[in-house]
């Protein structure tokens, strides 16, 4: 399915750290197979996993020096797509190579991720600017495989009236659910994109991250800077000088099947990076049966299809967001 949102937006689809140099890697993104892999040159490639000769998947090839090697007749695809070698004919022509090319993505690397776009880029990948504060550690958590459509992963990150259900004893518990009053607005992005932020969210969490020794009021801020990105930041009062922001990441695999990437920037220098994952991956084992057993599983974006109240204010201004895109993938969009 072709989607005017995703198809021109840039997409994770796998940790930098995993794809060393003559790696490649088979990954599904928005329905296509692709095949990414890392040249002896360090830069990264994407494309169709399929060879335009017999239409074998690239994946199960080699890379050798900054090319792919087919594993069928050892046709070698440069990182444009260009066949350089047909063992068969040797003496290939440029005329040729032309003809041969491999189907090719966009790649590139930001924050400690691979990303792919696989239609033309409408704008740079998302604006992450504390990955770049000097002051803030970097963790990445995850991957997380999800059988859950995308948007329905963004909004679980959105709300706010879970955490005592689902993550009691850490982010809520079931004597503080109520949602406070808080405020949605458009969020400019300043790199052509546009979309909504929530401020003023305000919540008693009993443990907001692993230094924290007791309940603390948090004040979150939440921006949805792509479809399928959304980053909050958190304030606890108790732990004067901690910040952290979370930014979520979801790679679109199927309509219906995601995988999450997490990336946490922090001032936490105490905790080992696999402490941190623990407990990142403590929280998102708790939404994961939530997120598996939503019905339907596309999100649907049509007002009043799902019951809603004031404590959803944001995830309806996000449902608003999707729909004014006009986005089709893992959405209802009428
Ligand atoms: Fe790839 Fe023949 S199928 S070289």
């Amino acid at each position: 399915m072709s989607d005017p949102a995703l198809d021109g937006d840039w997409h994770p689809v796998a940790l930098s750290a995993a794809l060393p140099a003559g790696a490649r890697l088979a990954t599904r993104l928005l329905g296509r197979e692709v095949v990414v892999w890392r040249g002896a040159d360090g830069a990264v490639h994407a494309g169709e996993d399929r060879c335009p000769h017999r239409g074998t998947r690239l994946s199960v090839g080699e890379v050798k020096g900054d090319e792919i090697v087919c594993a069928y007749h050892g046709w070698r695809f440069d990182g444009a797509g260009r066949c350089t070698k047909v063992p068969a004919h040797p003496a290939l022509d440029t005329a040729s190579q032309a003809r041969l090319c491999a189907r090719m993505h966009h790649a590139e690397e930001r924050y400690g991720l691979v990303w792919v776009c696989v239609g033309t880029p409408a704008k740079p990948v998302l604006p992450f600017p504390e990955h770049d504060d000097p002051h803030l550690r970097i963790v990445h958590c995850g991957p997380y495989d999800v059988d859950a459509a995308g948007p329905r992963i963004v909004e679980n990150f959105l709300d706010m009236a879970h955490f005592g259900w689902v993550h009691g004893g850490i982010l809520g518990d079931l004597d503080h659910t109520e949602v406070r009053d808080y405020q949605v607005d458009p969020f400019d992005d300043g790199q052509g994109g546009s979309g909504v932020i929530a401020t003023q969210c305000r919540f008693w969490q009993p443990r907001t991250n692993s230094l924290a020794h007791g309940g603390s009021e948090v004040e979150y801020t939440y921006r949805v800077v792509r479809p399928l990105t959304a980053i909050l930041t958190k304030l606890p009062e108790a732990q004067a000088g901690f910040r952290e922001a979370i930014s979520l990441h979801v790679q679109p695999l199927e309509e219906e099947r995601s995988r999450v990437f997490i990336i946490l920037a922090m001032t936490n220098d105490a905790d080992s990076d696999e402490a941190l994952r623990a407990f990142q991956d403590t929280i998102f084992g708790q939404d994961l049966p939530i997120l598996e057993n939503q019905r339907p599983k596309k999100l649907p974006l049509a007002p009043g299809a799902e019951q809603s109240m004031a404590c959803d204010r944001l995830s309806l201004a996000y449902r608003r967001l999707l729909k004014e895109s006009g986005m089709r993938w893992g959405v209802i969009a009428e």
